[in-house]
Parts: C-alpha cells; structure tokens; sequence
C-alpha cells in the first residue's frame, strides 16, 4: 500500500451510500444544545470505521462562537442567522450545496469579507469572549488565518514565505538565524520539513501542487494562531495529497480549531468532529459527525448526506 495514504483512509466504506433510505433511519437522542460541547451523538452503527473511536465523545474548547451571524451582498442574503460554536480540539466541517453561503461564513470570521465592498454583516462573532468587531483586524487575522483552495505561494523561497508572516509581526526586522526555529517548527507542523529539508532557499513555486498547500498550512500556522480556517484546501489536489491534508488536519486540532469548508462528504465524514449543513444560507443542521451521517434530524439533511442532490 502507498506509505503515504494514512491507514484511516484505506478501508473507509463510501458512508453516503450505504444509508438505508427504504426504512425510517434509527433516531438517536438528539444532542443537547448544539452550543454545549458534549452533545455528541452515538456512532449509529450505519456508519463505522477509523475516526470513529477517536471521535466519539471529543469536546473540544471553545474559541469563536457566531452569534446569529447574518451577511449580505447588497439586498442579497448569503447567510441568514446563523449561531456556532467554534473548539479547539476538534475539526468543523462545513458543507452544503453550492452558494448556500460557506465561503461567505468562512471570509467573516475573521473579517475578510469586510475587502468585498458590497458585503454587509449583522450578528456576533466572538473569540475568546472578545467582540471581533472590536479587534485590531490585523491582530485578528493573526490568530484566525485562512488557508483558500488554490495553493498560493508567494513567489519567493520556502523559507522567506513562512518567515514572512513572522517578520510582519515584529517590529524590528529579525535575522534569519532567528526565525529559523519558528520556520522548521512550522514546517514540522504542517508534515512537510521532511521533503523540503534541504531545500529551504528553493522557489517555493517549484514544489508540488500538495506541498504547496502544505507550505500555505505552514505559512497560517506559522503565527500560531488559535483558529485555521480552509476553504476547500484539498479540492484541487490528487488524492495522495488529499489524504495527507487531511491526516494532517486530524493532527492538528487539538492545537488548533479547524474549520473546513468541503463540498466532499467523504472528507468531512473522515476528519470532522462536528459537521454543519448549510442550505440556502441558513444552518440546516449542526451535529456530531457520527450523526450527521448515520441519523440525520431533518429530511433535507438526509437527501443531502444520501447524495439526492448536490
Ligand atoms: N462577492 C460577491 N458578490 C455578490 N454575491 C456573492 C459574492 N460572493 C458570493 N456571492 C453570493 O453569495 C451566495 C453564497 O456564496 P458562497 O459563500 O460563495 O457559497 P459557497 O461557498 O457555499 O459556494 C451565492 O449566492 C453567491 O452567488
Ligand atoms: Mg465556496
């Protein structure tokens, strides 16, 4: 077997398809308030595997929580009302059809949607009990970074390109030998010190399309902060890439809360902790992965997890 395809990722059955739809799906009790990091659902049995062990009864703490979060593009409504929470310790995956407002949901928390000029936004989000709204947008998005789709490397070498958020940081302009440790650390962290070792004043444009995200995950962590957001960071990627993003993902969460957009159920299946439905800008559901996938609450999230419509 590839060394490289983690061994969660081998025998995972397709969850999707192998819902029984012709009966009524076994109801489990649902979880307490959605907002209370313990309702985690039973794995329901339709459903099994490697995460699940893991998964099960993980309660993670929480570090951003969307209060009633609303955002327009002009009179148009992208996301409508939308509460929560965000932890430390566990992977969120957001999924749901094209345009119901992922990306949108993602680009506010930590403000990136305020550079879309026609954008406009209503409700809470907080970060550590502390009003985003009342931030510092730069000290924001130190400690929420973003990693996007496309790999986006800045054209200059592999270490400039993590050192480049450090340097940001400080105010007097720190010497190589300085920020070597931050650097490898990153790097380290984002699994990809290893190939790129001996490498570090090579373009970074040079490396693959995988180790290209992978440097971007460096490049968010680099700044340690308490939140990493992607939008689908793995959809561009062949799946031995994909699949060390995603083991990576899963390594990561206790230092850092994931939120991952993704619009592959499988994906969100293996990695996350919680998944959060979207439709049409509101949050159709919000449940433990487990539950999501083996008893949905709503029919909608039931055609969607089945794969009735896309
Ligand atoms: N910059 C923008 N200006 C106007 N409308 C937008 C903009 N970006 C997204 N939208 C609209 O907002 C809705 C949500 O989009 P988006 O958040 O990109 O959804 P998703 O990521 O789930 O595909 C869609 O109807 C989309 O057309
Ligand atoms: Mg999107």
């Amino acid at each position: 077997m590839d060394p490289l395809t983690p061994p969660h990722a081998a025998p995972l059955p397709p969850p999707i398809r192998r819902i029984a739809v012709d009966r009524s799906p076994t109801t489990v009790a649902a979880p307490a308030a959605a907002t209370n990091g313990h309702g985690h659902g039973q794995p329901s049995g339709i459903v099994g595997g490697g995460r699940h062990a893991q998964r099960a009864g993980r309660a993670g703490v929480e570090r951003m929580r969307l209060e009633d979060l609303s955002i327009s593009y002009g009179r148009k409504l992208a996301v409508n009302r939308v509460s929560l929470p965000v932890r430390q310790g566990e992977v969120l995956a957001l999924i749901g059809p094209s345009g119901c407002g992922k990306t949108t949901l993602l680009r506010s928390l930590n403000r990136l949607i305020e550079l879309t000029p026609t954008a406009s936004r209503e409700g809470r989000i907080m970060l550590d009990d502390q009003d985003v709204d009342r931030m510092e947008v730069t000290h924001l998005r130190r400690r929420v970074t973003m990693v996007f789709q496309q790999p986006n490397p800045f054209p200059m070498s592999i270490f400039d390109n993590i050192a480049y958020g450090l340097r940001e940081q400080g105010s007097s302009r720190p010497r190589r030998e300085e920020l070597e440790p931050q650097v490898i650390d990153a790097l380290e962290r984002a699994g990809l010190y290893g190939e790129v070792s001996e490498n570090l004043d090579h373009p970074a444009l040079r490396l693959s399309g995988g180790q290209q995200q992978r440097l971007c995950i460096a490049r968010a962590l680099a700044v340690r902060p308490e939140v990493l957001l992607l939008d689908e960071p793995a959809s561009a990627l062949d799946p031995r890439s994909t699949a060390r993003i995603e083991d990576l993902l899963v390594k990561l969460r206790d230092e850092v809360a994931i939120v991952i957009v993704t619009h592959n159920l499988q994906q969100a299946f293996r990695i996350a902790d919680h998944v959060a439905f979207m439709y049409l800008g509101e949050l159709e559901e919000y449940a433990p992965t487990d539950q999501m996938f083996g008893a949905p609450r709503t029919q909608r999230s039931r055609d969607y997890v089945s794969g009735a419509f896309g």
